[in-house]
């Protein structure tokens, strides 16, 4: 007698499981086993994974209403993107032209632009324009394989637009396929109204705008920018302070484009991440480590910003940090949807192997967010969040550039993308 489920989804050339060696995410010699099943087969009820096994065991031991080929293709868990930026109004592709044609990141922020032109026009658009942008957006992190994604606000940098940014991040949550785990980052820049009192907006930071994200529930985390040209240690030390007294969880960008002390700032202060890490000393690889502070690397950045140098990634390994990736989408700095392309990106310039940078890329990424259920990777009892790729192998993820290889998404059991027809009933838009 075969039990029935859902879904099986079968003729896989791999399943790749990215499971076992216990529940947290993977360290050391562990991230260079992505743990794959040779012609595998899925088996799924009730929005979770039952069993992963050889095709003919899961024939044999289960019968499914609807059954879905991976046409000798790749299955592997939905991807998971621990920091992206979604909430914005204009893009700003010209700043990327002005790069190619010499200009820094700082010069560009010195003159107004970078955060501050994205503040300016969101501050300036109404609300259903950003909503529908969102939705847009999420709709193509679901075509490019990505399930569950963190998403900052950041680009308000008042009490009431943030707290907006926010609010249109909880209704997409409840109203998309793609998970969303909230953080607030009032502290990206400080408020242009507040360049002659930088004080006043750290304060309004701390005693407004995130103890009320916190009590509202709209935030899980704090982030804060700590960085040459964004808040000093002292500034973000007070930020981050205030987010754990009124219990958010706390992210930071750390030592992007200056060494100034960030990531074992994060350490210091329980971060659950330090991100970017480009210019990161070994003492704050050291502090890391000590503290258990997640490293999430961003190679699309330092791509798009032209940087020509990138986080020590193979020394972050070696230290036994639980490294993770991410695209950091956002308009000014990495326009990407693909953590596929951060997977490429991450073998090409920080010298990770394609399993190394799977892992990063699903099962140490959900380790950094706060939602329920196990994530970014398919065993028993695991959400049921789920791709096929049309290759024929994992290695192909770190080798094949531009084509985006995704052909099926499946979200808490149910397909809501396919290639041929776009989004299955599942997206509002
Ligand atoms: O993560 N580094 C700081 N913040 C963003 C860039 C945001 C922007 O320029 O709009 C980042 O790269
Ligand atoms: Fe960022």
């Amino acid at each position: 007698m075969k039990e029935t489920v859902d879904l099986i989804v079968t003729d896989a050339a791999e399943v790749v499981t990215l499971g076992g060696r216990g529940d947290g995410p993977l360290t050391g010699s562990a991230m260079d086993d992505p743990a794959v099943v040779v012609g595998g087969a899925v088996a799924v009820r009730d929005g979770k994974v039952v069993a992963v096994e050889a095709a003919g065991a899961i024939a044999a031991a289960y019968e499914a209403e609807q059954v879905l080929s991976a046409r000798g293709g790749t299955v592997l868990p939905g991807l998971v993107d621990p920091h992206t930026h979604p909430v914005f109004d204009a893009t700003r592709e010209g700043e990327f032209d002005q790069r190619a044609r010499g200009a820094t990141y700082l010069d560009i922020t010195a003159a107004g632009g970078g955060i501050f032109s994205s503040v300016r026009s969101l501050r300036a658009a109404p609300r259903e324009r950003l909503a529908s942008r969102l939705r847009s957006r999420l709709d193509r992190f679901l075509a490019c394989g990505t399930t569950t994604i963190e998403a900052k606000s950041g680009y308000g940098l008042d009490p009431a637009s943030e707290r907006m940014s926010l609010e249109l991040i909880a209704e997409a949550h409840a109203s998309h396929p793609v998970d969303i785990d909230p953080t607030c980052l009032a502290a990206h820049q400080i408020a242009p109204e507040f360049k002659q009192d930088r004080g006043a907006y750290v304060a309004l930071v701390c005693e407004q705008i995130l103890p009320e994200a916190a009590r509202s529930g709209l935030a899980r985390s704090a982030d804060v920018f700590c960085d040459q040209g964004a808040y000093t240690v002292d500034e973000a030390r007070r930020v981050l302070q205030a987010a754990q007294d009124c219990g958010l969880e706390r992210r930071v960008h750390a030592d992007e484009l200056a060494s100034v002390g960030a990531a074992e700032l994060a350490a210091e202060m329980g971060a659950q991440t330090a991100d970017h890490l480009v210019k990161v000393s070994d003492a704050g690889i050291e502090a890391m480590a000590a503290s258990g502070t997640a490293p999430v690397l961003l190679p699309a950045t330092c791509f798009s910003l032209r940087l020509r140098e990138y986080a020590p990634a193979r020394r972050m390994i070696e230290a036994g940090l639980p490294l993770a990736l991410a695209t950091d989408f956002n308009p000014g700095t990495s326009y990407t949807f693909s953590m596929i392309e951060v997977i490429s990106l991450a073998c090409g310039l920080l010298d990770l192997t394609v399993s190394e940078a799977l892992v990063a890329a699903t099962r140490n990424a959900a380790a950094t967010l706060g939602l329920p259920g196990v994530r970014g990777r398919l065993e028993p009892g695991a959400v049921a969040d789920l791709i096929v790729l049309d290759v024929p192998n994992h290695l192909f993820l770190g080798y094949q550039v531009g084509w985006n290889p995704v052909t099926e998404v499946v979200k808490d059991g149910h397909l809501v993308w396919r290639r041929e027809t776009g989004a299955v009933g599942a997206s509002p838009t």
